[in-house]
């Protein structure tokens, strides 16, 4: 899987890319992760990326120009020369992008992949969809992403419009800029290629990724500050184990996250242990 992120800030990306599970995922050739400083892409003598919006008012806007011309370096430098969305497709027509709307159920990404070997291109930004682990499965499918990151300003609506396949927010809270949540997404992804956690199993068994949030975990000491650990984990026997592990499990989303229980399928077994 390649990844490109086109940021005004590399410096931002490049310390999570070389650290820990991403940088090994890296160094065993599991994922390329790539960074792209945009300004390099200004083409005007002043390196600026941004300008005054037309019709007035405050702020400032982040110009085409530079984020088409990082793009299709990219896609250059991947082997691909075509734009991920082709000339004369208006917004949300082209098959491959990936409407954002804010309606939760109906927002459901398509579960298809963009067009062979086309690129998605996903802009960070408060307004896109809520990213969460299913988005992360879908994406984490795809041969190569590119990732816009904006900071302190609005993207000009071409870039939208023209460019972009999918908008993702991580939450109903503004950031600077559209690094963190990037790398947000991008640590997501990159933790579910197979091989690039030490343990295939963790993945599988992760928060979200049953539908429950997970249930607790203990280590040695099995008393510690007077404080023990259940007993039914000492107990070396396996089945009951996983039958507790998966009461806790649901106890703990009940307690927590009770909407999660609408979407996951729940045995008989499941809802008896809700009910006590
Ligand atoms: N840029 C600023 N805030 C953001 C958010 N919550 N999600 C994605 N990109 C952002």
């Amino acid at each position: 899987m390649r990844i490109d992120v086109l940021t005004l800030f590399p410096e931002m990306c490049e310390g999570v890319f070389s650290t820990s599970i991403l940088g090994k995922a890296r160094e065993k050739g599991i994922v390329s992760l790539n960074t792209v400083n945009f300004r390099d892409f200004s083409g005007n003598k002043h390196n600026s990326v941004d300008d005054t919006p037309y019709g007035g008012g405050g702020g400032m806007v982040l110009k085409p120009d530079p984020i088409f011309a990082a793009v299709e370096h990219v896609l250059a430098a991947s082997g691909n020369l075509e734009l991920p969305r082709s000339e004369g497709e208006q917004a949300g027509e082209a098959d491959n992008v990936h409407t954002i709307h804010d309606d939760g159920e109906a927002a459901e990404y398509n579960g298809e992949s963009t067009a062979q070997g086309k690129p998605r291109v996903i802009l960070m930004c408060p307004q896109g969809r809520t990213y969460n682990q299913q988005i992360a499965e879908e994406l984490a499918q795809e041969e190569h992403l590119i990732f816009i990151c904006g900071h302190y300003e609005g993207y000009d609506e071409r870039i939208r419009e023209h460019l972009v396949t999918d908008e993702l927010s991580i939450g109903d809270y503004v950031l600077t800029g559209g690094e963190l949540p990037a790398l947000t997404v991008i640590d997501s992804i990159v933790r579910l290629q197979p091989g690039a956690l030490g343990n295939e199993t963790s993945a599988v068994t992760d928060s979200f990724s049953t539908g429950l949030l997970e249930y607790p975990h203990y280590t040695r000491p099995a008393e510690f500050r007077g404080w023990k650990v259940p007993d039914i984990l000492l107990s070396g026997h396996h089945a009951n184990i996983e039958v507790w592990r998966r009461e806790q499990a649901l106890q703990r989303t009940l307690e927590r996250r009770p909407d999660l229980l609408e979407t996951v399928e729940l045995t008989a077994k499941d809802k008896a242990a809700l009910k006590r």
